[in-house]
């Protein structure tokens, strides 16, 4: 996930990277606000959208005042920066900048290890600097079994060039974002620019961070920086009753156990409905245990979904048998009463199949047609979906 600006300054702040004081705002009349909060003077208010370039694209805006700030604020809103619609800003405080810096550390798949880039010549775009002057901007490669220490964060130090007297108060701000790159489990923390001012402090003007999705279950506070706005409805609701949910552009809705089993399906509904005009709406696996609940849930989260017209449910069953899925899938019916409105087609096959298809024999569910193969069931869900 990555994080807007504002939340990456609030993370630094957490952790102690220096920072300025930023407010969020939505209007121009908060923005003006925000400036006279942050006590009327200099400051300087941010697009806050998840791409780079802002600056360039005029994003990026210093205001003197708040009337400044208000002017600037509307002007920025609604702004479109390379696809993203900008629907809040930061105003931070103004910094007095002496020099601009760049630091980053990231994720190095392919060498399986850190790395961290740092140089003296921030501000610019960093990708342009790699290519035009390459030996200025220092790559230092960061064992993971030891991480960036001290002697780590002054050799980055080092080979970036810093003139000797900055050197202990940069090292110290490289510590402080390694602890935020750690602590908060991320794939990247990128400072651009790192500054010097004309007093003399180091400190974080612009923040990059990405955070390891895969670490979320051990930051039960980050929940609260999704974007839920960015991300599709039926996709938050999936996530909250920890379904693995795609949605896709068709009208036939499928789920399966298994991720493979699932991948399949969607290439033979996609076959099969060719012919109609019609695809799969969606991924949904719903695992290996298909209880009654999960079963719900992953129905519940497919006829939402507007687009979807019928529903191909395919399942082989294995560790959990035919029978108990079968059972899953009333009892799912039985829960969502007269919600369930779109037709199922079901095709169960493995183990203890006869039982699972006799329990949905008994129940004859007026919506739930049964078919004994993949082929039959894609087709008939495809037919279904394009009447
Ligand atoms: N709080 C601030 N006070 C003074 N100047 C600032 C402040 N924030 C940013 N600037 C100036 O504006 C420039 C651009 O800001 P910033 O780095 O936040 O945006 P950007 O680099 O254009 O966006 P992105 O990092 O998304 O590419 C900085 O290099 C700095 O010179
Ligand atoms: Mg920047």
């Amino acid at each position: 996930m990555d994080l807007f600006e504002y939340q990456a300054r609030d993370l630094f702040d957490k952790h102690g990277v220096p920072v300025l004081r930023g407010i969020v705002a939505t209007t121009a009349e908060e923005a003006r606000k925000a400036t006279e909060d942050l006590g009327g003077g200099t400051v300087v208010v941010k697009a806050q959208v998840k791409t780079g370039g802002r600056g360039k694209a005029g994003g990026v805006k210093l205001a003197h005042s708040p009337e400044e700030a208000e002017e600037a604020a509307k002007a920025i809103l609604g702004m479109d920066i390379k696809g993203h619609t900008v629907h809040k800003v930061m105003v931070a405080e103004g910094a007095k900048i002496a020099e601009e810096y760049y630091f980053s550390v990231l994720l190095d798949r392919a060498e399986r290890r850190y790395l961290a880039m740092c140089s003296v010549e921030g501000g610019m775009e960093i990708e342009q600097l790699a290519v035009e002057r390459p030996e200025a901007l220092a790559k230092v490669p960061v064992d993971p079994a030891v991480g960036i220490d001290e002697a780590k964060a002054r050799e980055i130090v080092g080979q970036a060039n810093f003139a000797d007297e900055l050197k202990d108060d940069v090292v110290a701000v490289i510590l402080k974002l390694w602890d935020v790159y750690t602590g908060e489990d991320a794939t990247l923390v990128e400072v651009n620019p790192l500054v010097k001012t004309e007093d003399g402090q180091i400190i974080a003007l612009d923040g990059k961070v990405s955070l390891d999705d895969n670490a979320r279950f051990r930051h039960p506070e980050h929940e609260e920086l999704v974007d839920k706005s960015a991300t599709d409805p039926l996709e938050i609701k999936a996530q909250e009753a920890d379904l693995n949910y795609v949605k896709l552009d068709g009208e036939v809705g499928v789920i399966g156990n298994g991720a493979g089993l699932v991948m399949s399906t969607l290439d033979v509904v996609a076959y099969a409905g060719e012919k109609y005009g019609v695809g799969p709406a969606n991924f949904l696996d719903i695992g290996g245990g298909a209880s009654a609940e999960v079963m719900a849930a992953g129905l519940d989260v497919i006829l939402d979904d507007e687009q979807v017209k019928s529903v191909f449910v395919n399942v082989f069953g294995g560790i959990t048998a035919c029978d108990a899925v079968a059972n899953g899938i009333v009892k799912a019916l039985e829960m969502l009463g007269d919600q369930a409105k779109k037709p199922l087609v079901v095709r169960l096959d493995g183990n203890n199949v006869e039982e699972g298809r006799a329990i949905l024999a008994k129940a004859n569910h007026p919506l739930v047609t049964m078919e004994d193969t993949m082929d039959g069931a894609a087709a008939k869900a495809a037919e279904l979906a394009a009447k």
